[in-house]
């Protein structure tokens, strides 16, 4: 697909999405145009990263809309596969790319073949699209991490670029998902990302007792209306648990309100420990 740019020298960035995208979507198709000089968008709702009870069928498609918007913003190729093409040796039998311990950890302890989903589709998009650069958000930052893995792992040719998540106003990071929510829901959710914020805060300021500030995240989202699934900190580079003066550290959540499942994250860097210290 790419054969004839790479040829003449032309580097090529892939964005991998599910479709019916919105701002934060299109962030990425912006720093794909950055750090490449060509873009290729991938829109497919993988059905094998989806378990059995979850909303394949619902998840929302806007195919002719993304379209249009994809060539609004200059992309040079919006690649839709079919199920065939994607896995033409069917689900059942495809062969699958699973980064173990990783992936059964937050997000993965629920939803048990999720990610191997995710990096069995994400490994075939890098095969076809062959890109020197793939963008992925932050918003998902256990995916994030997990597709680093992989990359590593499996000695591919591809550079991870990482992009922030993009917010509403109110804080609620875009997804696809936020739909689900009804009217009277949509004004709780902001109270996620409030949530972490007020644990970074937290740990900023210096406090390093790790359970207390999990159980009392796991309390203020249940009081704000949420049924958490998780509130967890854990080192930024690989997820696992900290120790009091490990410095790269992510805060990261999954909540249902009704019927969404919403997540979200922040990073604390030492940078900003420094400046939190240089105010005191
Ligand atoms: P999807 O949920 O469509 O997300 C596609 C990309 O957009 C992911 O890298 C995700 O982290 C990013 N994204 C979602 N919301 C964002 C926001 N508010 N701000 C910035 N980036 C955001 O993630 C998937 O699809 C799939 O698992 C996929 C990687 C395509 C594999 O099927």
């Amino acid at each position: 697909m790419t054969d004839g740019w790479r040829q003449i020298g032309e580097t090529v960035a892939l964005v991998p999405t599910m479709g019916c995208l919105h701002h934060g979507h299109m962030s990425l198709v912006e720093l794909a145009g950055e750090s490449a000089e060509r873009v290729v968008v991938s829109v497919y709702v993988n059905p094998t990263q989806f378990g059995a009870d979850e909303d394949f069928e619902e998840y929302p498609r806007a195919f002719d809309t993304d379209r249009r918007r994809l060539s609004r913003a200059g992309v040079d190729v919006m690649f839709a596969p079919t199920t065939e093409e994607m896995y033409p040796f069917g689900q059942q039998r495809m062969t699958r790319i699973s980064v173990p311990g990783l992936s059964r950890i937050l997000c993965g302890d629920d939803r048990p073949d999720h990610f191997d989903g995710v990096t069995s589709v994400v490994g075939r998009l890098f095969n076809i699209v062959q890109p020197d650069v793939a963008v992925f958000g932050q918003k998902d930052y256990q995916q994030l991490v997990i597709i680093r893995r992989m990359v590593a792992d499996l000695h591919l040719p591809v550079r991870i670029v990482a992009g922030p998540t993009y917010r509403e106003a109110d804080g609620l990071a875009l997804s696809s998902r936020n739909r689900y929510l009804t009217g009277s829901e949509r004004p709780l959710a902001p109270a996620l990302h409030r949530t972490l914020c007020d644990c970074r805060d937290r740990l900023l300021a210096g406090e390093r007792h790790f359970e207390r500030l999990e159980s009392d995240g796991m309390a203020a989202l249940t009081a704000a209306g949420f049924r958490p699934d998780y509130f967890a900190i854990r080192r930024a580079g690989d997820l696992s648990r900290p120790a009091p003066d490990s410095e790269y550290l992510v805060v990261l959540a999954a909540a249902r309100l009704g019927a969404a499942r919403l997540i979200d994250n922040v990073l604390i860097e030492p940078a900003q420990a420094a400046r939190v210290a240089a105010l005191k």
